[in-house]
């Protein structure tokens, strides 16, 4: 990773989980460390799959929805196309869910951990906020729960 700042931040969410097997407790200071160290983002969270649909789980950022059908939404999509989706306008993806009106980029991308899979979304109050760089950022950080 060539961006300084986005190898520390993955190095410190490394740091946070390490030694603790906890789904919850890590997914929990994972988005609060990215929320609070990260420019133009108003939202970064998990949904976690549960029964037929995807549920809210730990956040950092405005109340969200709760619920998201697989394959509704930029998060439903990604879920059931198991890739990560870079939307540089959220109003200009079909279906899009507005959870928090200040969203206009995002970025979602699938985990699967031995407890759970989901997915990892992060959002901007800017349009295109989210490229290359942080998609390599965010699917380290994911790859971090493979083994939780
Ligand atoms: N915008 C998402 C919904 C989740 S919130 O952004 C937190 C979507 O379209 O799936």
């Amino acid at each position: 990773m060539t961006n300084k700042h986005y190898s520390l931040l993955l190095k410190q969410a490394s740091a946070l989980v390490s030694g603790e097997p906890d789904f919850i407790a890590n997914a929990a200071n994972v988005a609060s460390l990215l929320y609070h160290n990260l420019e133009q983002v108003n939202w970064v969270g998990f949904y976690i799959f549960r029964g037929d649909e995807l549920v809210l789980g730990p956040f950092s950022g405005q109340p969200a929805c709760t619920r998201i059908p697989v394959g509704k939404g930029v998060c439903g999509a990604a879920f059931s196309q198991q890739s990560t989706l870079l939307i540089d306008d959220v109003h200009a993806f079909p279906g899009h869910i507005a959870c928090d009106a200040a969203s206009e980029s995002e970025i979602v991308v699938p985990f699967s951990s031995k407890e759970f899979k989901g997915v990892f979304d992060v959002d901007s109050p800017v349009q295109n906020r989210f490229g290359v760089d942080e998609q390599r950022l965010f699917e380290s950080i994911v790859a971090l729960f493979n083994e939780i």
